[in-house]
C-alpha cells in the first residue's frame, strides 16, 4: 500500500445505512454496519487524502482526521453530500441507502386495530433520491465509485448499475455469503470499470480498503490525466 496515492486529493465517502421514519417510534432500515466505509475513510487518510464522510446511524468510533457529517435519512444524506461536493476529487458511495421511504411520517404512533387480529396494514413508500447517481450526473463530476451488494448475478448486476448510474468504477460484493459483507469484519469483492475487472480475495475490511484504494487510484489518476 502506497502512502501518497491520494495526497492532496479531496475524498467524500457515504457510509452506513439510512433510517426512514414511519412514525415517532418506528423506522425502515437495513443491515449495513458501516465497517467497509469507515475502513475506506481511514485508508484514504493514510493515502494522503482530505476525507469527509457522510454517515448514517452506525455504532462505530469516528476515525481520526476524518470530517464526519452524521445524518439519519436518505434525504439528509443527499443534502449533506451536496453541501460537501464542491472541490471533491473522488466520491465513494459506500452507504446502503434505503431505496424507499414512507410517503409520510405519521405524527402519532400507529395503533393496532384491537377488534381485528387478521388486520393487514399497508405502508405506502416512495423512492429516495439516488445519491451516487446525482453526484455522477453533475457537471464537472468527481471520479465516482459505487458499491453493489448483490445476492445473485453479482458481476452482471453490478456492471449494469455502473452503466446506469454513470459511475467510473463499481465494487461488487456477494452478500448472500454470510462470512462476508454487512456486519462481517471481512469482505471479498470484485472491482469493475470499463474494460477492467479485478478480483480482490477475502480479507479484513481494513486490508481490503487499502487494496480497493490502490486499484481505485490507478483508475482515478488515468481519468484525471485525460
Ligand atoms: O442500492 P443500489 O444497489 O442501487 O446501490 C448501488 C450504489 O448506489 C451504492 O454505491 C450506493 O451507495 C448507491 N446508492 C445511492 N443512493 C441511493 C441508492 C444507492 O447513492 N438512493
Amino acid at each position: 500500500f502506497t502512502h501518497d496515492i491520494f495526497t492532496g486529493q479531496n475524498v467524500l465517502i457515504t457510509a452506513g445505512p439510512t433510517r426512514e421514519d414511519i412514525d415517532p417510534v418506528r423506522y425502515i432500515s437495513n443491515h449495513s454496519s458501516g465497517k467497509m466505509a469507515y475502513a475506506l475513510a481511514e485508508a484514504a487518510v493514510e493515502a494522503g487524502a482530505r476525507v469527509t464522510m457522510v454517515s448514517g446511524p452506525v455504532t462505530l468510533d469516528k476515525p481520526d482526521r476524518v470530517k464526519v457529517v452524521d445524518v439519519i435519512s436518505a434525504r439528509e444524506m443527499h443534502d449533506a453530500v451536496m453541501d460537501n461536493i464542491d472541490d471533491i476529487d473522488l466520491f465513494i458511495g459506500c452507504a446502503a441507502v434505503s431505496d424507499y421511504r414512507p410517503v409520510e411520517i405519521l405524527k402519532d404512533k400507529i395503533k393496532k386495530d384491537p377488534g381485528n387480529s387478521e388486520e393487514i396494514l399497508e405502508l405506502k413508500l416512495v423512492r429516495n433520491p439516488d445519491i451516487v447517481a446525482s453526484v455522477a450526473a453533475r457537471e464537472n463530476a468527481p471520479f465516482v465509485i459505487g458499491f453493489a451488494a448483490e445476492t445473485s448475478h453479482v458481476i452482471e448486476y453490478a456492471t449494469s448499475k455502473m452503466q446506469k448510474k454513470k459511475l467510473n468504477m463499481i465494487v461488487a460484493n456477494d452478500v448472500s455469503d454470510q462470512s462476508i459483507g454487512f456486519s462481517s469484519d471481512s469482505n471479498e469483492v470484485t472491482m469493475l470499470a470499463e474494460g477492467m475487472q479485478t478480483a480482490l480475495p477475502k480479507a479484513s475490511k481494513k486490508v481490503l480498503a487499502r487494496k480497493i484504494l490502490n486499484v481505485a487510484s490507478r483508475g482515478y489518476h488515468q481519468w484525471k490525466s485525460h
